[in-house]
């Protein structure tokens, strides 16, 4: 198994904020992660890779134990986070920019990352901190592809952008994923969109997972819609 999650818990300090999720994602394999404001989404991401602390629980990666707050580790073995920020260098032209993320490719490459984002080919020599959030995203996105990772992480793909960018974004992921072989963890605001990229869905409720299942069998129950109304 490429990355088997087993009751792990997290948080911040003393500060425990998710617990008990399991999961597992296989080689090409997609999880939405939904839930509301402040459920613990973004902590579950953190507490995966390594940037909070895990109090509970196993993460292993082909079967091997992952050690906690290890994000170097992670990177290593081709798992690769998108945080809600993006992390883009807004100095660094955008091609400045996808090219340090090859640098730290986990294998090497040669993914056309502009044949996907053809906006970000026009805007090569450009300071990444001079594109919209719609363009900065899919330079995110862009850097993360050319890492060439098995795992994409991402948080917040879709938030404040306009639907064009958004699909545009959409539609670069299904292409990796699933028969691509790149497996996906997305948190998003928008469960249709979460549910049209990922072929499988969590909801998380005070740090815990409240439902989980396939997105075609729990996109049509109106329960599980009503768990994410704010
Ligand atoms: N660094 C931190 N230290 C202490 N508590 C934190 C920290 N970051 C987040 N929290 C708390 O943890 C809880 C979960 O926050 P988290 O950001 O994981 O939720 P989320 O589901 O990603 O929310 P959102 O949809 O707003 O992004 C919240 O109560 C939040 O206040
Ligand atoms: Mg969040």
């Amino acid at each position: 198994m490429l990355f088997a999650v087993h009751e792990v818990g997290g948080g911040y300090g003393a500060i425990h904020i998710v617990k008990n999720v399991s999961f597992e994602l296989g080689a090409g394999e997609t999880l939405a992660v939904l839930g509301r404001n402040g459920m613990g989404k973004t902590t579950l991401l953190r507490t995966l890779v390594g940037l909070a602390d895990r109090f509970t629980g196993e993460i292993k990666v082909d079967g091997k134990p992952l050690p906690a707050r290890s994000p170097r580790a992670l990177a290593q073995l081709g798992i690769t986070y998108v945080p809600d920020d993006r992390g883009v260098f807004p100095r660094l032209t955008v091609a400045e920019n996808i090219e340090l993320a090859r640098l730290s490719a986990y294998r090497q490459n040669d993914r056309d990352v502009y044949a996907l984002f053809p906006d970000l080919k026009l805007r090569a020599d450009q300071p990444a901190g001079t594109l919209s959030g719609g363009q900065q995203q899919q330079l995110a996105i862009a850097r993360a592809l050319a890492t060439e990772p098995r795992l994409l992480i991402i948080d917040e793909l879709s938030q404040g952008l306009q639907p064009s960018i958004v699909q545009a974004l959409a539609d670069a992921l299904s292409n990796v994923t699933g028969n691509g072989g790149l497996a996906l963890i997305l948190v998003d605001q928008n469960p249709h969109l979460a549910m049209r990229i990922c072929e499988r869905v969590m909801v998380m409720q005070r740090g815990e997972v409240v439902a989980a299942g396939a997105s075609a069998t729990l996109g049509a129950d109106e329960g599980f819609l009503d768990l994410l109304i704010v």
